[in-house]
C-alpha cells in the first residue's frame, strides 16, 4: 500500500509526464505547419506518445499499488516558436526538469523506505539519460548547422526516423 506522501508525489509525476506529452504535441503541430519540418513534427509526435506511455504506467503502477492516479488538469504548453532552435532549446529544458522531478521522486521513495516504488522508479532514471541524451545530440547538431539551409534539410530528413532507430534492438 502507498503512503499518502509517496502517493501525491507519484500523482505529481503523473502530471508532469501529462504535460511532456501536451508540451510534445504542440511542438508537432507547430513544426508540422512550417514550411519543411515534416521530420521534426513527426519525431515530436512520437516524443508525445512516449510521455502518455510514462505517464500511463505511472498511473498503473499508483492503482495497482492501492492507490488513486488521478487525472491532472494541465497548463495550456508553449503553442509557437521563433525558431527551431528555440524549439529544440525548450525541448532539452523540459527534459532536464523532468530529470530533477524524477530524481526528488526517487529521494522521496527511499527516505520513506518505499523500496518497491524506488525499485519502479530505476526505470524512469535509466529512460531520463536516454531522453537527456537524444535532446542535447540534437541541440548539438543544430548548433553545428546554425543558419545553412542544406544542413537543416538534412537535420529534418534524418529525424524523421530517429527514434525508431534508436529504440530499435542492436
Ligand atoms: Fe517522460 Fe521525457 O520524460
Amino acid at each position: 500500500m502507498l503512503n499518502k506522501s509517496i502517493q501525491e508525489a507519484l500523482n505529481k509525476q503523473v502530471k508532469m509526464e501529462a504535460q511532456s506529452s501536451q508540451a510534445y504535441l504542440a511542438m508537432a503541430s507547430w513544426a508540422e505547419i512550417q514550411p519543411g519540418l515534416e521530420g521534426v513534427s513527426n519525431f515530436f509526435y512520437q516524443q508525445s506518445d512516449e510521455e502518455r506511455m510514462h505517464m500511463l504506467k505511472l498511473v498503473k503502477y499508483i492503482n495497482e499499488r492501492g492507490g488513486h492516479a488521478v487525472v491532472p488538469a494541465l497548463e495550456q504548453p508553449i503553442i509557437s516558436f521563433v525558431s527551431i532552435k528555440i524549439l529544440f532549446e525548450e525541448y532539452l529544458h523540459h527534459e532536464l526538469a523532468v530529470s530533477n522531478s524524477i530524481n526528488e521522486l526517487v529521494h522521496t521513495a527511499l527516505s520513506e523506505k518505499d523500496y518497491a516504488t524506488h525499485s519502479f522508479l530505476q526505470w524512469y532514471v535509466t529512460e531520463q539519460i536516454e531522453e537527456e541524451k537524444v535532446a542535447r545530440t540534437l541541440n548539438d547538431k543544430l548548433e553545428l548547422i546554425g543558419d545553412d539551409r542544406s544542413g537543416l534539410y538534412l537535420f529534418d530528413r534524418d529525424i524523421m526516423n530517429f527514434r525508431s532507430e534508436e529504440k530499435s534492438p542492436q
